[in-house]
């Protein structure tokens, strides 16, 4: 993002080395997901809008391991606080790690965000940063007013006006005169780097939680005769943290009616948008039309001019235009040329291509397999590893039988072939162009372009039959 503004001197720490009691999770707190990515990924995407990811430092602890692996791939540098002593002591491992670099790359201001805020936009950072400069603060507290400030640090300021701050004070040490004070510390703030680390090491645990706060450097920085100041946030939504499982569910719901917002301003129908559940990185084209209960997730990307039915649960897919997903369709890392009918109730398992105008139809399974232009499977059949040409006809209930129990082979067919009802084509075997297939054939064997294949026993029939048992005495 251009913000326009100066950024050569900052660099980003992001606190994320917690372990989130609160949520009483096995998961790291940071690890958590909203929109379907992790709480983390959102503020190094945030951050990563502001400067490059080699001045962004990752605050990691709880979990160490388990958090750099989810995140590396961004391309933060990382920071370890081995033990969590709270924030004011992973901003110290922070001060240690650049006091061991070159003297000349201490940037001149640090940008401090916390690993559980992920709404946060890039436009609200630049604009804590660019208050920070233009009031020449030592500190720049990011506020909000939130209908319920329990349980947020308080920032008060000098008087209600005033930028000014003179302390923030967690909730557990407010006096009860200041327990209505409405402005809440986000956990977001600017420093001048120097200033931060000349007060780090005075910071003592003697509070409620036996932690080192980071929030006690602002009335030491006032203290001293700096000046620290508050910036209220446009909305509300976007400093909100995340400690518990509702909070978290909450802030999905804000980000995922979000999401709805934008798709719909680009021409996109969502029947009833509070119902659906649609990822952050989910694209959508114009005229397409989402029914209630779909739910579209990871790197799907769906054309335009679709209708996807309720019920349907997309993920890491790809469709083109004008495809219809009947009800309750199940897909997972599959593509979908353009016009193609799929469902009701189809499951499009991982590396299914399904050709332009292709039909898949009731209560099909697709898994690596080609189907190709036009080619319809349209009820009940079991289609894995194979290549199916063009204006191929899949009868009802015909299987490829892929697996000999020990690997998997591949079923091909050829373009215009008719595969009838019921048939088993055990892998690995070939149906060439134009071929038939009788209904119910076990095909284990090459079947060639343009002939028929029959690979079924005889019908025996016996005219008279029931006369002559009735006759015989037998009267059932
Ligand atoms: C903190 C603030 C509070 C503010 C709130 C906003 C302090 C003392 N309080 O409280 O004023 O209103 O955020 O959301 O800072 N972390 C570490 N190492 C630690 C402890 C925490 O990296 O030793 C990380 C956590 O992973 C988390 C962030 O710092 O991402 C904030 O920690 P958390 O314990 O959630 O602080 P709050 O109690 O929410
Ligand atoms: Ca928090």
């Amino acid at each position: 993002m251009d913000t326009g503004m100066d950024t050569s001197g900052l660099a980003i720490a992001i606190m994320a080395a917690g372990k989130g009691t609160r949520l009483k999770s096995k998961r790291p707190k940071v690890l958590h997901e909203i929109g379907g990515q992790a709480l983390l990924l959102h503020v190094i995407a945030a951050a990563k809008a502001i400067i490059p990811a080699d001045r962004i430092l990752c605050i990691i602890g709880h979990e160490a391991e388990r958090v750099r692996s989810a995140v590396e791939a961004t391309g933060v540098r990382f920071v370890l606080q081995a033990e969590q002593r709270g924030t004011g002591h992973a901003l110290q491992q922070v001060k240690a790690y650049l006091s061991d670099q070159a003297a000349a790359s201490l940037p001149d201001n640090l940008l401090v965000l916390s690993g559980d805020v992920p709404l946060i936009r890039p436009e609200t950072l630049a604009a804590v940063c660019e208050t920070h400069l233009r009031e020449h603060a030592s500190m720049t507290i990011l506020t909000a007013v939130p209908a319920d400030p329990t349980g947020y640090g308080r920032v008060l300021r000098v008087a209600e006006r005033s930028a000014e701050v003179t302390a923030i004070v967690e909730q557990k040490a407010l006096t009860a005169e200041q327990m209505s004070a409405p402005e809440i510390n986000s956990g977001i703030y600017c420093f001048r780097t120097t200033s931060l680390f000349s007060k780090l090491d005075q910071l003592s645990n003697d509070n409620a939680h036996g932690e080192l706060y980071l929030t006690d450097v602002a009335a030491m920085l006032v203290a001293s005769g700096e000046r620290v100041v508050a910036v209220k946030a446009d909305s509300v939504d976007e400093v909100l943290g995340a400690n518990t499982i509702a909070e978290m569910m909450h802030l999905d719901a804000a980000m995922r009616f979000e999401k709805a917002k934008r798709l719909m301003a680009q021409g996109v129908t969502i029947l009833r948008p509070d119902t659906c559940v649609i990822d952050a990185a989910v694209e959508v084209g114009s005229d397409t039309v989402l029914e209630p209960f779909v739910q579209l997730l990871g790197a799907t990307r769906i054309g335009s001019d679709c209708r996807i039915r309720s019920f349907s649960v997309v993920q890491n897919s790809t469709l083109g235009d004008g495809v219809l997903l009947r009800n309750g369709c199940i897909l997972d890392g599959a593509q979908v040329a353009a016009g193609a009918l799929i469902g009701p109730y189809a499951h499009l398992r991982p590396e299914s291509e399904i050709g332009e105008g292709a039909h898949v139809g009731n209560f099909c399974e697709t898994k690596k397999v080609r189907l190709g232009k036009g080619s319809k499977a349209n009820h009940l059949s079991y289609l894995g590893d194979a290549e199916i040409g063009g204006g191929v006809n899949i009868g009802a209930g015909a299987i490829t039988c892929n697996y000999d129990g020990a690997h998997k082979h591949l079923t091909t067919i050829g373009d215009g072939a008719f595969i009838g009802s019921d048939s088993t084509l055990v892998a690995p075997v070939t149906v060439g162009a134009g071929a038939y297939v009788a209904a119910g054939s076990c095909i284990t064997e090459t079947v060639p372009a343009e002939s028929l294949a029959l690979g079924r026993s005889r019908q025996i029939t016996k005219p008279g039959w029931v006369a002559a048992r009735q006759a015989a005495g037998k009267t059932k």
